[in-house]
């Protein structure tokens, strides 16, 4: 039906025939001719019709905007003063022949000029197809594919097999609600939708596959963020007979190259390391933002004995930290943007946000320093801070004291904050690897350990003692990837020894008859010369928000769901007929 696409023209096609198809993004009526902007997936061209075709001019007045036409016309370039720098095609216009309506359109909720994006989210959603025809959703969406494309083809290059795995299968733990399946052949049985293909990947190891990866679809019922989605897609990976090492730069060779072939863009090489321990000491952080140079300096040593409880609690107490945290030329900031950073450390459970300014401690030292806490605290304290955090005159110092979780997540966030809102970033692309994990958490609540990663990572062999003696203590294989402050991929060594995994199980409080129910056929499989393997899983959909500067991952994905876990679009989830319920065995009642 087409010869070219709109976007694809340019000075070189002048003179030629072509045949377009396309939608009208808009129709202007300029003294007796008419504009005509028409726009398919490539992008935008004029089209002018003149009263000389008549035929053709009466029915080109009558196409409104997102009418789908096809226009046969000549590529001429546009009159001198007319060109537009702006427009790929901005040097030439179609000298518009013949035009058929293809189809009419009503008028589109939302405007899909540059307007478009102050359309509210809810309308783009309901009207998706309406919302994905804007450049800026087909270019993320067209990034998306390229950007799949490449991944494929790496892991292709080196040996991988794209293995799928079944979506109606059994509770994988990823450390979220399962979405259920009723079974109607099976009454009052469910499948359980994959948080993760996790327990397959391995398996697949274990049945000898050696290299597995897959564009996988994971669903997970938890609460909803800008970079998570109920259902969201993972490229998941699993090797055998790989360290750790080997398996890091295997991954990261990948998103090097990814980045260099998609986006020209230079990632370091080597991706620098942190261990877990290292980035929360530093940062606050197991995901640090490295385009941040703040830092987290800690202080409990100084603040023991100083009679500013405050400060001397946390110090004293083992689960607790005091940290400063400095801000060159912070002594800008006006006693309302304090207030207003002191509100935002409260929404992490900080009790207050101690600060202070130093205004001239080179000449006049304690009474050059202006602050809420200096008076409580003695000149030995107050030199062991300016020196440990190499305060300079006209800085400011922030100051966190509390449980060690506390500060670390207010003053981490602060960090964040204050490197976006003080023009502190540096504008480039900060990966990183987070290592050393530890194997647990203690979750207080329930009084057990949890595992940090999921419960199939393996322990660092000169950890296994740990295991019995001190559970908080042992370390894991595990290691994330982190880019510009956002988890993008996470993975693990996995236990390969069918005694390691029913100890680790036994810790996390799965007795052995749960054990046996939830995971016996891993269990047996470990049995049958289960191959040592790791592996990881990117998170698709961030990698693709950061790489297309999106600020959600909704925007990279063509159909997502609300924060609530519905699709406006469809309107799903919905009601059942009871016939349906019937033969699935179900019966509804209220939520109590
Ligand atoms: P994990 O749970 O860390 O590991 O997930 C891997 C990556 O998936 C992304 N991700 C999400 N993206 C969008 N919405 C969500 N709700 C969401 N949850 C996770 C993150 C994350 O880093 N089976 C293991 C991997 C392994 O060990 O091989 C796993 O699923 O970017
Ligand atoms: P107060 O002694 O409660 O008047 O607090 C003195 C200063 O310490 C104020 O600036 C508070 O914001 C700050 N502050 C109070 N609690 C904490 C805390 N846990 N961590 C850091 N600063 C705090």
């Amino acid at each position: 039906m087409r010869t070219h696409y709109c976007g694809e023209l340019n000075s070189g096609h002048n003179g030629q025939e072509v045949v377009l198809c396309g939608w009208v993004q808009r129709r202007r009526d300029h003294g007796g001719v008419i504009f005509i902007d028409l726009r398919d997936r490539e992008g935008l061209v004029q089209v002018v019709f003149d009263p000389d075709r008549a035929e053709m001019f009466s029915r080109a007045e009558q196409v409104r905007n997102e009418y789908v036409l096809q226009i046969k016309g000549l590529v001429r370039p546009r009159p001198a003063g007319t060109i537009n720098a702006e427009l790929p095609t901005g040097a030439i216009e179609i000298l518009g022949l013949e035009l058929e309506v293809l189809n009419s359109s009503e008028t589109p909720p939302i405007q899909l000029d540059t307007h478009a994006a102050d359309a509210s989210e809810e309308l783009r959603l309901r009207y998706r197809y309406l919302d994905l025809r804007r450049p800026e959703m087909q270019n993320r969406l067209r990034t998306r594919a390229r950007v799949t494309q490449h991944l494929r083809n790496y892991l292709d290059r080196n040996g991988f097999l794209d293995i799928e795995t079944p979506i109606l299968t059994k509770s994988t733990p990823e450390g979220a609600r399962d979405y259920l399946v009723p079974s109607r052949t099976h009454p009052g049985e469910f499948f359980a939708l994959p948080q993760s293909p996790q327990l397959f990947k391995q398996l697949l190891m274990m049945a000898g596959m050696d290299r597995y990866y897959q564009v996988a679809r994971c669903f997970r019922d938890e609460d909803l963020r800008a970079d998570r989605q109920p259902e969201f897609t993972q490229l998941d990976i699993e090797v055998s007979f790989l360290d750790e090492n080997a398996l890091m730069t295997l991954m990261e060779t990948m998103i090097r190259e990814l980045f260099r072939d998609v986006l020209g863009v230079a990632l370091p090489d080597p991706f620098p390391r942190l261990t877990y321990q290292e980035a929360m000491r530093r940062f606050g952080s197991d995901r640090p933002d490295l385009r941040v140079p703040l830092e987290l300096i800690d202080l409990a040593d100084l603040m023991e004995n100083v009679d500013f409880q405050v400060f001397a609690a946390p110090a004293k107490d083992p689960n607790g930290r005091v940290v400063a945290l400095r801000l060159p030329k912070g002594g800008e900031l006006t006693r309302k943007e304090i207030d207003a950073y002191t509100q935002f450390v409260g929404i992490y459970g900080a009790k207050g946000l101690a600060y202070i300014k130093v205004n001239d401690w080179t000449n006049k030292g304690r009474d050059g320093l202006q602050s809420p806490i200096v008076k409580n605290l003695p000149d030995a304290a107050l030199v062991g801070i300016m020196e440990r955090t190499g305060a300079m005159d006209g800085d400011l110092i922030f100051f966190g004291a509390d449980k060690a979780s506390v500060v670390n997540e207010s003053i981490g966030a602060l960090r964040v904050k204050l490197g976006q809102e003080r023009g502190l970033m540096d504008e480039q692309w900060r990966p990183l690897w987070v290592t050393d994990f530890p194997m647990f958490e203690y979750d207080a609540a329930n009084q057990r350990w949890a595992a940090l990663h999921h419960p199939f990572t393996a322990p660092q062999e000169n950890q296994l003692a740990l295991l019995e003696s001190d559970p908080g203590a042992c370390l894991s294989r595990a290691y994330d990837m982190v880019l510009n402050g956002t988890e993008i991929g996470g993975g693990s060594i996995r236990i390969h020894r069918a005694a390691v995994q029913q100890q680790v199980f036994k810790l996390l409080a799965i007795s052995d008859e749960q054990a046996e129910d939830r995971f016996g056929f891993l269990l047996k499989a470990l049995k049958f010369g289960c191959p040592p393997h790791g592996g990881m899983a990117l998170g698709l959909d961030r990698l693709v928000m950061l790489m297309t500067g999106a600020t959600s991952i909704r925007d990279v994905m063509a159909f997502p769901k609300t924060q609530t876990a519905a699709c406006l679009l469809t309107d799903a989830p919905s009601t059942v007929d009871e016939t349906q319920l019937k033969e699935l065995a179900l019966r509804l009642r209220t939520r109590t």
